[in-house]
């Protein structure tokens, strides 16, 4: 195993310059608050539960996709049997912005709502949880930006994952667009973490091929990046290492078939402990760069992560070759006996760039920006922009505005 070197979490302390960070050297939490449920079938557990927590309202956020595919039937109906009134709010879009989490909020209080589910993928989750942040707080939403910024308890919240990568289900991290700065911002804190996740891929079985891609690359996405941040402890590590074991075994096979069960199965799961990995670690680069293509460009989240990742990876391996070793023998590449073979330890580590490469060529992964429409000059913005993300201060390389320009332009 590796030593990549670890401080404690978020917000770690300053450190003087040029100080040695020792593993172990300060305290480290590591912190899930959400109970999870998998298995097949689970989604029918919903309405026991709400019921268990005396609730008679329930507000279920959906997408209007998700809606049509009739996927969150079982739940409602779960609901209904168990005596609980219910409102269908289906109007979350991608990249949600802060009016539709107002016009949530005020359909929940008309409603009389005590407690949200969301079905759906990252953007239903999120829209879900900072309304029930805001239900409970004054707001307004934006000032609430960073850790652990508002007072109150949120409203429970249940939320069941219809894609296989945000994880958003477990992780205490919202992510909300700020139309008019064109940025998005993200709120934690442990009291933003839904209180029940629901793991049934029932949910995600038939999934169209490029959903499956695009989100499963962002939980792929999540598991490195959160291996090598420079939080990274013993437990998160543990969890990084599974979950880059679970989603590069099973993607392939999910994309190609997506009535595949146990490969949805293991994508869905794999997704939920890279969230349980970086919520404790937070991210790096690949993040920080990738949130801009989102908001300058609409390019989807798990696309942007795609796109940014392999040379990001690339940038990386100098400061961390041992774990991008151990990155590459969890995706199933041999690095035995290349150093009798005369490679450096840095050719070892680009191996694992080298199998993400291969992944996303196979799964169907667009390999360059200008072909998502990203015009060249907006880089020197959008890296500014990405150089206000707090995933660059844990990244395991330190990186200038300068690099992150390279990085935009390498993936141009
Ligand atoms: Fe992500």
């Amino acid at each position: 195993m590796s030593t990549t070197p670890a401080t404690h979490r978020a917000p770690a302390p300053p450190l003087p310059p040029g100080a040695p960070i020792r593993p172990g050297a300060v305290p480290q939490t590591f912190q899930n608050p959400t109970r999870v449920i998998t298995g097949e079938g689970c989604a029918a557990e919903v309405g026991p539960h709400a019921a268990k927590l005396g609730a008679t309202k329930v507000m279920v956020v959906s997408d209007p996709g998700v809606v049509r595919a009739g996927i969150p039937t079982s739940v409602i109906e779960s609901l209904h049997a168990a005596g609980i009134e219910t409102l269908l709010y289906s109007e979350v879009e991608p990249d949600p912005r802060i009016e539709l989490v107002e016009a949530t909020l005020a359909a929940y209080k008309a409603f009389g709502g005590q407690l949200i589910v969301a079905v759906g993928g990252g953007s239903a989750i999120d829209v879900a949880t900072a309304t029930a942040i805001l239900a409970t707080n004054p707001g307004p939403l934006r000032s609430y930006e960073g850790w652990e910024k508002f007072p109150n308890s949120p409203d429970p919240l249940f939320a069941l994952p219809t894609t296989v990568g945000t994880a958003a289900e477990v992780t205490p991290f919202v992510v909300i667009t700020d139309a008019a700065a064109k940025f998005k911002f993200t709120i934690g804190s442990p009291k933003a973490a839904p209180m029940i996740a629901f793991l049934d891929p029932m949910l995600v079985l038939g999934l169209p091929a490029s959903v499956t891609a695009a989100t499963a690359m962002d939980a792929l996405t999540h598991a490195i990046e959160s291996y090598t941040s420079l939080l990274s402890t013993p437990i998160s590590e543990g969890l990084a290492l599974q979950a880059i074991r679970m989603i590069s075994a099973n993607i392939r096979i999910a994309v190609a078939n997506p009535n595949n069960l146990a490969a949805m199965n293991a994508l869905l799961i794999g997704a939920n402990i890279a969230g349980l990995a970086f919520s404790n670690t937070r991210l790096g680069n690949v993040h920080a760069t990738a949130h801009p293509l989102g908001a300058f460009w609409k390019i989807p989240h798990g696309v942007a992560n795609a796109l940014m990742l392999p040379h990001v990876m690339e940038f990386n391996a100098l400061a961390c070759p041992l774990r991008m070793i151990d990155i590459a023998q969890a995706m199933g590449e041999s690095v035995a006996g290349m150093s009798m073979a005369g490679t450096t330890e840095h050719d070892a580590a680009l191996r694992a760039v080298q199998a993400v490469r291969r992944l996303e060529a196979d799964i169907g992964i667009p390999a360059r920006l200008r072909d998502l429409g990203v015009d060249k000059a907006s880089i020197p913005d959008m890296a500014a922009d990405a150089m206000k993300s707090a995933n660059i201060a844990i990244n395991p390389r330190k990186t200038t505005i300068n690099e992150i320009i390279s990085l935009y332009e390498s993936a141009w």
